[in-house]
Formats: structure tokens, sequence, C-alpha cells
């Protein structure tokens, strides 16, 4: 049996997730419980009300797993599992989920970085091209990450205080707008116009770092400063405003970047990514590099998933790496 299928787990932050993944390319089952609603009152997730959800769901969302892709623990070839970066108390449910039934099964199980599994999510739409540069954007990360090869990570360009996801999260709480926000302003960008003058932070010459706390507290004053003037801003400029500065700064570093770097294909990765305006935006920019494939995986496989991990998880032990039940969960795993 040439086969490899690989049971992935994800639990580091607010979506307990399982999927089955056959040769790391074909999705045979992807299941997600999302804890969104409990965390919404909150606007935000609250790290002990997610690690009581994941160990409530894991043995449920395992099980369904398995059982819609209709394969049994003795067709599997590995577990792969989150083992970070996250919240600790997450990523210690699927950790130790993963372990069991690797021991039980006499299975081999594999850790997987978070920020892999969401590159290795463009696998399961496309063939991967090397050398090449994803752009991940998520609630908890900012990253252009080249890489050589598979495996081999190379993180060019990080943030260096909010992830785009949370700046789009704090300024819709702002706007009064429900967690998580970036769909809603989004959807609001697309109402509005750019009228309001925003900064955009592009740092020091030739890098690649994100800065979006300036972009974040900019928005927070103008609309202070509205209130006390007892004056209202249009939600709808201000989504089209603050939404036209996030995109232009990842836009143009990642095109940047993609030149320098000579690629030959830009995946876009993290939850992000379904950002209707980044799509465009970039789509638009990539014709400046007619021969680099732009790849963007559907919105299902741009959010918190399992099948994402799973495909890294085969990569990762097709090159023969292995993790041991020593297998710990690290919140700041490096990639
Ligand atoms: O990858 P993800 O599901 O979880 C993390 O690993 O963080 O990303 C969630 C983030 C949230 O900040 C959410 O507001 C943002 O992705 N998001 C969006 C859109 N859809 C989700 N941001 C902007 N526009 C969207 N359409
Ligand atoms: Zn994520």
């Amino acid at each position: 049996n040439e086969n490899v299928h690989v049971l992935g787990i994800e639990t580091s932050c607010d979506e307990t997730a399982a999927a089955v993944v056959k040769n790391g390319k074909e999705i045979l089952s992807n299941v997600v419980a999302s804890q969104m609603e409990s965390h919404r009152r909150f606007g935000g997730v609250v790290p002990e009300i997610a690690s009581r959800h994941h160990v409530e769901q894991i043995t449920l969302v395992m099980e369904e797993a398995m059982r819609q892709a209709g394969v049994s623990f003795s067709d599997l070839d590995a577990i792969a599992v989150t083992a970070g970066p996250g919240l600790v108390g997450a990523l210690l449910v699927g950790v130790n989920a993963a372990k069991a039934l690797a021991f039980a099964h006499g299975l081999p199980l594999v850790g997987v970085h978070h920020i892999a599994g969401h590159i290795y999510a463009n696998q399961l739409v496309a063939e991967m091209k090397f050398p090449l540069l994803a752009l991940v954007v998520s609630g908890g990360h900012t990253e252009l990450v080249y890489m050589e090869g598979h495996g081999a990570f190379q993180v060019i360009g990080e943030t260096r205080d909010d992830a785009a996801g949370e700046a789009y999260d704090k300024v819709a709480r702002a706007l009064g707008l429900p967690y998580p926000g970036g769909p809603h302003i989004d959807r609001l960008a697309h109402e509005g116009e750019p009228v309001i003058d925003l900064p955009r932070a592009w740092l020091e010459e030739g890098s690649y770092d994100f800065s979006f706390s300036g972009l974040k507290s900019a928005v927070l004053n103008a609309l202070h400063k509205a209130k006390q003037r007892g004056e209202e801003i249009d939600p709808r400029q201000m989504a089209a405003s603050f939404q036209a500065s996030v995109v232009d700064v990842l836009v143009t570093k990642t095109v940047q970047a993609a030149k320098q770097y000579n690629v030959r294909q830009v995946l876009l990765a993290g939850g992000v990514a379904a950002n209707r305006g980044l799509r465009a935006a970039l789509q638009e920019k990539m014709k400046e590099l007619p021969d680099v494939e732009l790849v963007i995986p559907p919105l299902s496989l741009c959010t918190d998933n399992a099948a994402m991990i799973a495909v890294a998880g085969t990569v990762l032990y097709q090159q023969g790496k292995r993790a041991d039940l020593a297998l710990n969960a690290n919140p700041s795993l490096p990639l």
C-alpha cells in the first residue's frame, strides 16, 4: 500500500479540529468544532474557556473525522498534531489526545508548527513550486515565509506588534462590530470609500517586517476625537480606509519580496486571507509578475482546520521526522 493516510489534530486556539488526509493532497474528512459563540460575548478568545471546550470536544471530533473518512486506525500511517504556537492550555489538549492515540495504536507521531499547517493548506489546491513565498496573515500571525523546498521555512518578515487579524478585530470592536470583526470590516469596507487619511507603516527601506499598532491607534484616536466633538464618523468610510492601509502594506511588501527572491509561486494563508480586498489587490498587483503563480486556498482552508495540519504532517512524516511521547505543547514554538 503506497498510499499515506494521516490523521491531523488542531487545538491551538478556538477551533477543535481533526481531519484525515490521503497522500498529503486529498481530504477524506475535515471536521471543525468552532467555539466562536462562547468567546463572542467577551470580545476575544478566553484561554481557560478554550481549553475546557477542547477537552469536551476532542474525542467526538476525532471520532467524527475517522468516521467520515471511512478509515480505521490500522489504515493510518501517522498522527500529526499542532505542537505550537498557540494557547498552551489549548495546545495541550490536542497534543495529549494525539499522544494517547499514537501510543494506543502503535502509530508514529509528528509534531507540526501551526504556521507550517497554514502554508501547507495550499498543497490541497495546488502543487507547490519552489522557491516560493507565503504571506501568512491570521489572528495571531503576520509573516512572510520564503521556502526553497519542503519543510525549509525562512521567515523574512514578521509583525513587530499586532498581527493583521488582531488589528482587524480591535478596530472592529472600536466600531461596535461583533467578534471576530475581520469579516464585518471587510463587508463595510466594500460599502465605503477610503477617504480618511491613515498611516502606513513601511518601516526601514528593504525591511519585510510589519507593524499595525500605529494604524490601530490612529483609528481609535480618530474615533475618540470625533466623539468628543460630537461628530460621527461613517463606519463604512473608516472600515474602507483601515482596510486600504492594511492591504496596501501587505500587498506591496509581498510583491516586492517575490521580486527580490525570484520565486515561482506566491501563497496566501491564514484567516485574513479570506479578506476580499486583500485577495483582489494581491491578484491585481501580481500582474507585475506574470510568470509567478498566485495560489489562494478556499475560505474553509484559510481559517484554522486540521486538514492543513495533516498535510504538513504528511510532508514531515515522509521526511522521516518523528516526535516521541515526550512531545510537549510549546506556545512560542519557532518555525
Ligand atoms: O487563521 P485564523 O482562523 O486563526 C488564527 O490562527 O488566528 O484567523 C482568524 C483571524 C481573525 O482575526 C479574523 O478577524 C480574521 O482572521 N478574518 C478576517 C476575515 N475573515 C477572518 N480578516 C479580514 N477580513 C476577513 N474577511
Ligand atoms: Zn491559524
